[in-house]
């Protein structure tokens, strides 16, 4: 296809799209807009490269891609696995490491241990869903929370918790611990599988320079 068409990038907010566009800049993409904190426009172009950007919240960047309203997107791996949407993943960009567990109290471990029917809060409920059901044959209550996941096991609210660890310091400060480990986690790329057959030259050029970096 030609090179006339916008090659359209979906950014999850924060510090992924940060990560992301330092290590655009090193081959050479910039999008000097993009850089100013204060400004709260969504969408950035850079004219010379056809290039679009656009920054999303994170569990939407693989809707936009399926979709095809973006060719590319960069988003968590644990989002991908959630959303489970129709896109190809392409590349792991090895930053944003950290790993999806089972974490609770001490005391829950026989729970695990013994299969009991616990009930478990999460952000994720497809992954838990998954790990507990298929993985594991255990039955559980699974309880979807929005955020501060950990306050589940310490406010009675559930046994365990599925959700990110990175460094560790919210569960120690919340005296809980990692009980099982789910899956490794990082940034991940991925491509709308139309654009892929669509703009093959352009996506496969990009892979390859970025995976040369890394
Ligand atoms: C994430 C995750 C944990 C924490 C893990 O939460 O859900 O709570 O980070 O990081 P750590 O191991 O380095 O302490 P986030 O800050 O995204 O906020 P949330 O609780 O609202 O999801």
């Amino acid at each position: 296809m030609s090179e006339d068409r916008y090659l359209t990038f979906a950014l999850g907010k924060g510090r992924l799209a940060t990560k992301t566009l330092a290590l655009l800049e090193e081959i050479g993409i910039t999008c000097e807009e993009m850089k100013d904190k204060n400004s709260r426009r969504l969408i950035f172009v850079n004219e010379e490269k056809k290039l679009r950007f656009f920054l999303s919240k994170g569990p939407d960047v693989p809707t936009y891609v399926e979709y095809g309203a973006a060719d590319i997107g960069v988003v968590g791996k644990d989002t991908i696995l959630e959303e489970n949407r129709r896109v190809y993943e392409v590349l792991d960009l090895g930053f944003g490491k950290c790993r999806m567990c089972v974490c609770g109290p001490a005391s829950a471990k026989e729970l695990l241990l013994h299969h009991e029917r616990i009930r478990v809060a999460t952000k994720y409920p497809v992954i838990a869903k998954e790990y507990f059901y298929n993985k594991k044959h255990q039955t559980v209550d699974i309880i979807k929370l929005n955020g501060s996941v950990e306050l589940g096991p310490i406010v009675g609210l559930s046994d365990v918790i599925v959700d990110i660890v990175e460094t560790g310091s919210t569960l120690k400060e919340n005296g809980l611990q990692v009980l099982e480990e789910i899956c490794p986690l990082s940034a991940r790329m991925i491509v709308n599988q139309v654009s892929m057959q669509m703009e093959t030259e352009r996506i496969r050029h990009l892979i390859a320079q970025i995976r040369e970096l890394l």
